[in-house]
């Protein structure tokens, strides 16, 4: 397995998501363990993009628990039809949050989040997990993060 990710210098979003891709997913392809996997994913996004916090909740049967992250303490339970991670859980597909002041509901893990995406993973027609990535920055999610994070939480 390859001891860390490489990246050029001076790289656009796309062009890192790009790069980090065939990495994540040869890293993927060494180990079957979901949590190891998941622990490496929220590390990379982590270590690449500088994110305020990246984590997953897991699907328990019974609500949304809290999995590998990487940032400051969070909420370790959200019911199905809470927050934004519910949201995405119950709807079955990314939410962008531009602003979580906003959002109905959302759930302030810390007052330091302005803005956020989930994105579900889709087993069978159930969602298994969301993937859940937090900005300090108010507007800091577009179409590209969307469309990379999905890939990634596709390889899981
Ligand atoms: N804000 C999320 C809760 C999880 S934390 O952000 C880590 C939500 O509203 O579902």
């Amino acid at each position: 397995m390859a001891e860390s990710i490489v990246l050029s210098k001076n790289l656009t979003k796309s062009e890192k998501y790009e790069q980090i891709l065939p990495q994540i997913a040869a890293v993927l392809s060494g180990e079957t363990d979901e949590i190891a996997n998941m622990a490496n994913v929220a590390a990379i996004l982590k270590e690449v993009f500088d994110f305020f916090w990246v984590g997953f909740y897991r699907n328990n049967g019974e609500e949304l628990v809290l999995g590998p992250f990487q940032g400051p303490l969070a909420c370790t339970r959200i019911a199905y039809e809470r927050g934004v991670c519910g949201a995405s859980f119950s709807q079955k597909k990314t939410i962008i949050v531009p602003n979580v002041d906003e959002f109905p509901g959302h759930i302030a893990c810390s007052s330091a989040s302005k803005s956020e995406i989930v994105l579900p993973n889709i087993k069978n027609d159930e969602v298994t997990f969301v993937l859940d990535v937090d900005s300090d920055k108010l507007n800091d999610f577009d179409e590209i993060d969307k469309i990379y994070l999905e890939k990634i939480v596709d390889l899981l």
